[in-house]
């Protein structure tokens, strides 16, 4: 256990950097906006393994939330986080305030069409252009060989492999799965929000899908009839109120049909006032 050095601005963050580049060590970065539970720590994990430093950056992106979204509510824990990274041996922490991410004249941003505007990208606009253009920043700050990202998000870590290769980063994008709680439940930052029995109804989300892979594995590949078989346990919950389930092909994000391939299911739920999402892929 080692506590990481702390960096709160970009070019104290990039002069790190370079010096570990230019004495030939391989960099991982690990993107987080903090409040860091198990998904994160197995990410950072992973990175651990296969790098020779590792970053991570805690940063709360104003420009990825809507006016009506959680910004100023979303869980900041920096001592907490500090822990974290000191107990897997993080070297650097990268937690840098928004004004010196984005100046008072910042006008460029990253828009990645095409994957950006179905699923999250409907009913929260805006939100993968400012993914995008935080983590452009961030690799950019941090020039890492590997960046690593949580099949949770599997809608962002799409378009962020979209991006690596379309604005030529030359930064390998390395997927990381999905980490649960023992009931099934996606561990998420916002879980923290919801009440017990909230926090039962949650469980709906890993049913349904597990539902759904056993109906696949069946042989079941109407899309329709599955979303529907979803809709109707979900909807039980007296405190859920879905956004979307979808099945799409997991390299275009395009609503399928029939199920063939590589097919992502997807779904998005207000429990209370709390958004989770989740996800499975399926080789069908
Ligand atoms: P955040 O929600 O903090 O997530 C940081 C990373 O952890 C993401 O790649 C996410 O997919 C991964 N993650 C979260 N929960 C996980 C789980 N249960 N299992 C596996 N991985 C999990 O995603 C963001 O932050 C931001 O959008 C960011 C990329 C940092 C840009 O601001």
């Amino acid at each position: 256990m080692s506590k990481p050095q702390i960096f709160k601005t970009p070019s104290e963050m990039n002069a790190w950097s370079k010096a570990a580049l230019r004495d030939g060590h391989a960099v991982g970065l690990v993107p987080t906006m903090g409040a860091l539970h198990d998904g994160h720590r197995s990410l950072i994990e992973r990175a651990r393994t296969e790098n020779d430093r590792i970053v991570v950056s805690v940063f709360v992106n104003p420009t990825q939330f809507g006016p009506n979204e959680d910004f100023h509510n979303y869980p900041r824990t920096f001592d907490k986080d500090l822990k974290v990274c000191a107990a897997t041996n993080v070297d650097a922490l990268f937690a840098p305030e928004t004004k010196d991410m984005y100046g008072a004249h910042a006008r460029t941003w990253v828009d990645v069409g095409g994957l950006s505007d179905t699923l999250c990208g409907l009913s929260r606009p805006g939100h993968f252009r400012g993914v995008c253009t935080v983590v452009a920043k961030l690799f950019n700050i941090v020039r890492p060989d590997r960046a690593y990202f949580g099949r949770k998000d599997a809608q962002q870590l799409r378009i962020l492999q979209a991006m690596t290769r379309d604005l030529n980063f030359g930064i390998e994008i390395v997927p990381c799965d999905i980490v649960r709680e023992k009931d099934g439940v996606a561990l998420s930052s916002r879980n923290k929000h919801l009440s017990p029995e909230q926090r039962k109804q949650a469980r709906s989300l890993s049913r349904a899908l597990e539902h759904c892979r056993q109906r696949v594995a069946a042989g079941e590949r109407d899309a329709m009839k599955l979303v529907g078989e979803m809709t109707e346990a979900i909807q039980k919950q007296p405190d859920a109120e879905i956004d979307y389930i979808q099945m799409v092909d997991a390299d275009t994000l395009k609503e399928l049909e029939k199920l063939k391939g590589s097919v992502l299911v997807a779904l998005a739920v207000n429990i209370g006032k709390t958004r989770l999402i989740d996800n499975m892929e399926l080789n069908v």
